[in-house]
């Protein structure tokens, strides 16, 4: 595994555009993609304050080690479509499948939206990650980074190789990672993402209350 990944972004708003810039600032390449506007994804490269450019889809995919899909559900077509082939490519999904009003998700119970990306692409190596912390924590997290006691963020996936690459994205940003087990451990955890963003946004406290996920420390 490279230290130093290349990584694209797909989807550069309140997750992908927050997540890349800490990627870059923990010494990764990033490319921001996928926004309403080039403008946006030239100011998140600069400030990202680290090696990061803006371009298309096609771009983030071409050069990179491993790709963030970070758009809403409704988007994931679009976005793939102009990503291209992604054969062989590690993609780190924090996209939960929710349905157009953000109300609840399409997918649930006997399936997840990571399993159903996995069949969008096929030969792509798909793990879920992110999608059960608030984004408006995640800069916090990175600036304690250094901490004994980190917060825990569950990943899971098929694919070996993979999850390890993505372990050590996550240990990068100042999370602990925890290997939740194969790719349908989605379905447990795109719940637990909604339960977190129901605490975070419509009960007093923030996300940061609802972001109480941290290691027991044994007595
Ligand atoms: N936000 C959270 O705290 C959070 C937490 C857990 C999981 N998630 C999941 O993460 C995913 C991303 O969430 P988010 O909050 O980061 O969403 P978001 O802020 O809406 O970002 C989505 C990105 O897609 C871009 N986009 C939308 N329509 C487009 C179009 N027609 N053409 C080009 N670009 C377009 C947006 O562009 P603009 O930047 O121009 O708007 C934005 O950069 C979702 O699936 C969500 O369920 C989010």
């Amino acid at each position: 595994m490279r230290e130093s990944m290349r990584i694209g972004i797909l989807g550069s708003g309140l997750m992908g555009g927050k997540l890349g810039t800490l990627f870059a600032r923990a010494g990764h390449e990033v490319v921001f993609s996928y926004a309403r506007s080039d403008a946006k994804l030239k100011r998140l490269a600069r400030e990202a304050k680290g090696k990061a450019s803006a371009g298309t889809p096609a771009d983030a995919a071409r050069a990179s080690d491993l790709l963030l899909l970070a758009v809403h559900w409704s988007r994931v077509d679009d976005v793939l479509q102009q990503a291209g082939d992604l054969s062989g490519k590690i993609v780190v999904s924090c996209s939960l499948p929710m349905n157009a009003d953000d109300t609840g998700l399409v997918i649930a119970h006997t399936s997840s939206g990571a399993e159903a990306l996995a069949q969008k692409v096929p030969g792509a190596r798909v793990v879920s990650a992110f999608n059960t912390v608030p984004s408006e924590v995640l800069f916090g997290v990175y600036a304690a980074r250094r901490k004994a006691t980190k917060p825990s963020l569950i990943y899971c996936g098929d694919d070996a190789g993979s999850k390890k690459t993505a372990a050590k994205l996550i240990k990068d940003i100042g999370f602990d990672p925890v290997d939740g087990g194969p790719l349908r451990i989605a379905r447990y955890t795109e719940p637990l993402a909604l339960l977190i963003a129901q605490l975070a946004y419509e009960r007093p406290g923030g996300p940061e209350l609802a972001y109480r996920f941290e290691r027991f420390r044994k007595e």
